[in-house]
């Protein structure tokens, strides 16, 4: 349509450029995608290597659009982790849908600021319907409150101030930690080997001191032992201190753990404490089939949050928290000045969701999330979680029927860990310098598998060991990329374990190891998208 009027205002793009360059963005997009599993998934780069790539000062009289967007091909994507690649299966990344790329795209195109309705009165709509959609989905009442925000700590954070708020026995908005009213010390709990950081973080960010969470003994099974929960909440009590939240894990970070939630429940309404459930990486699987029962009990939680920037696959950044009851979110962070809502009360009821959580101005994350469930649908989304669930089983056989490898876990959702014990140390593996070589060795593996761009894989500890964690959480990821990580990270495992005992013939395997490996390529700047 290069024929359109338009009068450009100041700082516009001309239509009819943007509409040239817009389809070379696309065109960029689709070829990064369509390179994707071939990508090396690290790039192997030094951080000075990638600074040297970025010094020119800003331009005095601006670039043309077509120059960066050359650039994002050639300088920015070979140095960028290919987070959407199959074989990513480093911390807790989502793939990334590729609706969600254009509903960005068309979130931006608005420029709409979801902390007010009046910024956006569909976008609010949006976000309540997508509320109610996960909460359906779960099996959480679908008349909760809840709101979006950028990620699992900002949910973990917007639920613990409201349950200070609502379980402090003063009011704690006028003077918070430092009101005279406070008699003890403000407490939260969390399982001990699988308690997320992130818990320890909101202590931070509520100014309780990291002390303030309490560490709850695991069951063999990493789970919370919840008689010492009970133990815990009535010595405390007794003491004098202010437990106010129990954090239970929904698929804990290393291993998918799952705590029972029943049980916690009924310990927290006996001592009148707040029960969150963090479910950043897990709560989805409450939607489920074959993995419901585990969720039993969710729908006691006070609050429940997950990350859509992970299994969901809903592009950076979106993290989700539901409120059972909305009205306490208001009160924990609602605020008042005229500039907000203006200056008088006209009665209006509007939505202000700004009043529900921690920012003023925010995205509209909703439109992506809403897009990215209707384009999978109910269905669709059970389809690929349960791909992923069955992905860590196929893993957990592969390691089970290794003579090189130790089980440390059965599989529970798509995060799973095990440990290499080469068949000639298996026997003396309980010796504390044979573990610490063991521990030294599984680094070693990581660290070569990912210098070779096959996969990101990284390491953990579990009960104090360093242990080979795969986070399989991808919709894209296949058996064939499951099977060819395994299969290097054996291969890998037998010849640092035999060069670590002096053997001199694999350090040349080692070399033909990195070169013969299908996906080791790196990328230059000629094969670059
Ligand atoms: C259980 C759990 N809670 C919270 C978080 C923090 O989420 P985010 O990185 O989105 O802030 C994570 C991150 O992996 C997590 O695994």
């Amino acid at each position: 349509m290069d024929s359109e009027e338009q009068v450009t205002r100041p700082g516009d793009i001309d239509l009819g450029e943007f509409r040239r360059i817009g389809r070379e963005a696309i065109d960029a997009i689709a070829d990064y995608h369509a390179d994707l599993s071939r990508r090396s998934v690290l790039p192997n780069v030094t951080p000075e290597e990638v600074a040297a790539r970025f010094v020119e000062e800003l331009s005095g009289e601006g670039e043309s659009a077509g120059a960066m967007l050359r650039d994002w091909r050639e300088r920015v994507v070979p140095l960028l982790t290919a987070v959407g690649s199959p074989r990513h299966f480093a911390y807790v990344n989502g793939s990334g849908a590729m609706i969600g790329i254009l509903a960005e795209a068309l979130a931006a195109c608005t420029n709409t600021n979801a902390g007010a309705w009046k910024l956006g009165p569909a976008a609010t709509e949006i976000e309540r319907q997508c509320l109610r959609w996960i909460a359906d989905f779960i099996g959480y009442p679908t008349d909760t409150g809840g709101i979006m925000v950028s990620g699992g700590t900002m949910a973990n954070f917007t639920a613990l101030l409201t349950a200070l708020r609502h379980v402090a026995p003063y009011d704690s908005t006028a003077n918070g930690l430092q009101d005279t009213a406070r008699s003890g010390r403000l407490l939260v709990y969390m399982a001990d080997h699988e308690g997320h950081v992130s818990i320890t973080r909101v202590a931070d960010m509520l100014n309780l001191g990291r002390n303030a969470v309490r560490l709850v003994p695991s069951r063999p099974d990493f789970t919370m032992d919840v008689d010492e929960l009970d133990r815990m909440l009535a010595a405390d009590r007794a003491r004098g201190d202010l437990p106010f939240c129990v954090v239970a894990q929904l698929g804990s970070v290393n291993i998918g753990a799952v705590d029972p939630m029943n049980a916690i429940a009924d310990v927290c309404d006996k001592h009148g404490v707040w029960l969150h459930g963090d479910g950043a990486c897990g709560l989805l699987a409450a939607g489920v089939p074959e993995t419901r029962a585990l969720f039993s009990g969710i729908e006691r939680a006070d609050s429940l949050s997950f990350d859509a920037h992970k299994l969901l696959g809903v592009p950076y950044d979106c993290g989700v928290v539901l409120v059972r009851h909305g009205e306490r979110l208001r009160r924990a962070f609602s605020i008042a000045a005229p500039y907000l809502r203006g200056s008088l009360d006209t009665g209006d009821a509007e939505l202000d969701y700004l009043e529900y959580g921690p920012e003023m101005s925010r995205p509209f994350r909703a439109l992506k999330v809403w897009m990215v469930l209707r384009f999978f649908g109910a269905h669709g989304l059970r389809g690929i979680f349960s791909k992923n669930f069955s992905l860590a089983r196929r893993l957990h056989s592969l390691v089970r029927e290794h003579p090189d490898f130790e089980v440390l876990q059965e599989p529970i959702l798509y995060l799973y860990c095990f440990r290499f014990v080469p068949n000639g140390l298996a026997e003396h593996s309980e010796a504390p310098e044979v573990q610490k070589q063991l521990d030294r060795l599984n680094q070693e593996i990581v660290d070569a598998i990912q210098r070779s761009g096959l996969a990101l894989v990284m390491t953990t500890r579990i009960r104090g060991r360093v242990a080979i964690r795969l986070s399989i959480c991808s919709h894209r990821t296949l058996e064939e990329d499951i099977d060819a990580t395994f299969e290097a990270i054996a291969r890998w495992g037998r010849l640092l374990f035999q060069s670590s005992y002096g053997d001199n013939k694999t350090s040349a395997n080692m070399e033909e190891m990195q070169c013969s490996n299908e996906f080791c390529s790196l990328p230059t700047e000629a094969s670059a998208t």
